[in-house]
């Protein structure tokens, strides 16, 4: 690594990649899961900050090294700080709580101790790798302690605080024991971003509920004179890159390569998600089974292929849904399947770049269907690379995304009959039709990439409490 101290330090729950053990007993790194890193990424390429997170794995104690131009601070995890702070506070707790109850909450004080513990640790290094004045921008739902305990720490440090999934209306925010230092935990940050305006106006009310501190519009008035300002920050992808990825010969010929594969059929159907109760997969695959059962179309028409990303294997709600779905399109399949022409083709796995944006290129209709999603980036992936202006995506109104791609087939995925009216629509659709929605979404997924997401969360970092009209009204 070049210096000690930096002046932007990124800090999130992961770093950019993560350490796996081989069967062997050595150990490679490969990408991490999830849309925090695919946006993150390329913004920390262009500049030369710090990214402090955990490389993954139990006790895996390594010291900063560079990885593809990034300066990379891991800290290390227990087998203990996995259990309580991970795999317990942060998504047996927060997760269900921020995405609608969709799987139940459990509350354990334990949780709560090594959340705190984790964050501290997580700003203690912050506060070491950080230069006099410098700015420091605090990611997600894993680290929201983390902008208060850094500023007790380093009061000259400019804190930023950026949630990539959704906030809760107030009703089930004050179900958490804790909702208060969580709040003040937010409130050390001088812009705290997010992805909706709706999850912003959330915040503010709940600080003007809960603190008691004044607010107007979406600024916070803090009794020590400071200033924290709430506002949306939607995120997107390097959609150019990708682009340029998916014009490439070699994703053309594997994506020409995985529709003979899959039989040629008149469309494929594609969906990409970590494997995760609130994306809906269960619920796309039963309306697409039921559409192949009620005889809209057979495997020579129509194939899905659903790449679902492993993730939080450990937690019992992630393994349920996956004996679920195992059990699902095992019978979709028993079924509707052909000799060498499977319905649903499963893949439980996570791929290289030029591998997705094959697939991308390969499918006339993406689904995207969560329960509740802060934006979802695969849906802004596949426009990005449907550069020949086709494709359908049908996407759920509880996405982000839904608010930026409103030309997408929008569904409701608590709605089997209405989401299988969606699939058979964007499966009929003439080209003309599906044309004129891919060119609108294009147009605003390569005019709001990650590069202009960052660029607006920054220069508002850097202004918050600069205007006379950010200072409290007497
Ligand atoms: O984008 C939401 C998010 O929870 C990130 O914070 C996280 O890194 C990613 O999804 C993947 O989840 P995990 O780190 O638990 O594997």
């Amino acid at each position: 690594m070049k210096d000690v101290s930096h002046h932007l330090v990124i800090v999130a729950n992961r770093l950019p990649v993560d350490r796996v053990e081989l069967a062997d007993g050595s150990h490679t790194w490969r990408t991490s899961p999830g849309g925090l890193v695919t946006a993150i990424e390329p913004v920390m390429r262009h500049g030369d900050g710090v990214w402090i997170g955990w490389p993954g794995g139990v006790d895996v104690d390594v010291e900063p090294f560079t990885d593809n131009d990034m300066d990379l601070v891991p800290i290390s995890m227990s087998a203990e700080d996995i259990e309580g702070f991970y795999e317990g506070f942060s998504n047996g707790t927060l997760w269900p709580i921020y995405h609608d109850l969709v799987a139940k909450p459990e509350f354990h004080r334990e949780w709560w101790d090594s959340y705190v513990a984790v964050n501290q640790r997580f700003a203690e290094k912050a506060a070491e790798a950080a230069d006099e004045g410098a700015t420091v921008w605090v990611h997600d739902y894993q680290l929201q302690l983390v902008p208060q305990m850094l500023r007790t720490l380093r009061p000259d440090l400019r804190i930023g605080f950026y949630l990539h999934i959704p906030f809760p209306p107030a009703e089930l925010f004050q179900q958490l024991p804790w909702r208060r230092q969580i709040l003040e935990g937010l409130l050390g940050a001088d812009l705290v971003g997010f992805q909706l305006p709706g999850a912003a106006q959330n915040f503010i009310r709940l600080v003007r509920q809960r603190v008691g501190h004044k607010t107007h519009r979406d600024l916070v008035y803090l009794p020590d004179g400071r200033t924290v300002r709430a506002a949306a920050f939607p995120i997107s992808i390097d959609a150019a890159g990708l682009e340029e990825l998916a014009r490439s010969e070699s994703v053309a010929a594997r994506a020409a390569e995985i529709r003979e594969a899959l039989g040629n059929p008149r469309r494929v159907f594609l969906g990409i998600d970590r494997l995760d109760y609130t994306k809906g997969i269960y619920a796309r695959l039963r309306a697409f089974g039921e559409l192949l059962e009620e005889g809209h179309f057979d495997v020579e028409d129509a194939v899905f292929v659903q790449v679902a990303v492993p993730s939080r294997e450990q937690v019992e709600q992630y393994r349920l849904l996956r004996d679920e779905i195992d059990r699902l399109v095992g019978r979709i399949n028993g079924d509707h399947g052909r000799i060498g022409s499977p319905a649903i083709s499963y893949l439980h796995s996570s791929y290289p770049r030029e591998e997705m944006a094959a697939l991308y290129r390969a499918a006339d209709v993406m689904v995207v269907t969560p329960y509740r999603d802060g934006m979802n980036l695969v849906a802004k992936e596949y426009v990005a690379c449907r550069y020949e202006g086709d494709g359908a995506l049908v996407l759920s109104e509880f996405a982000g995304a839904a608010e930026e791609l409103r030309q997408a087939w929008l569904v409701n995925p608590y709605d089997i009959n209405g989401m299988k009216s969606a699939l058979l629509e964007a499966y009929g659709a003439d080209e003309r039709e599906r044309t004129r929605r891919m060119r609108a979404m294009r147009r605003q997924v390569t005019q709001h990439d990650v590069k202009a997401w960052a660029e607006s969360f920054m220069t508002e970092l850097a202004d918050v409490g600069t205007h006379e009209k950010d200072v409290r009204p007497a």
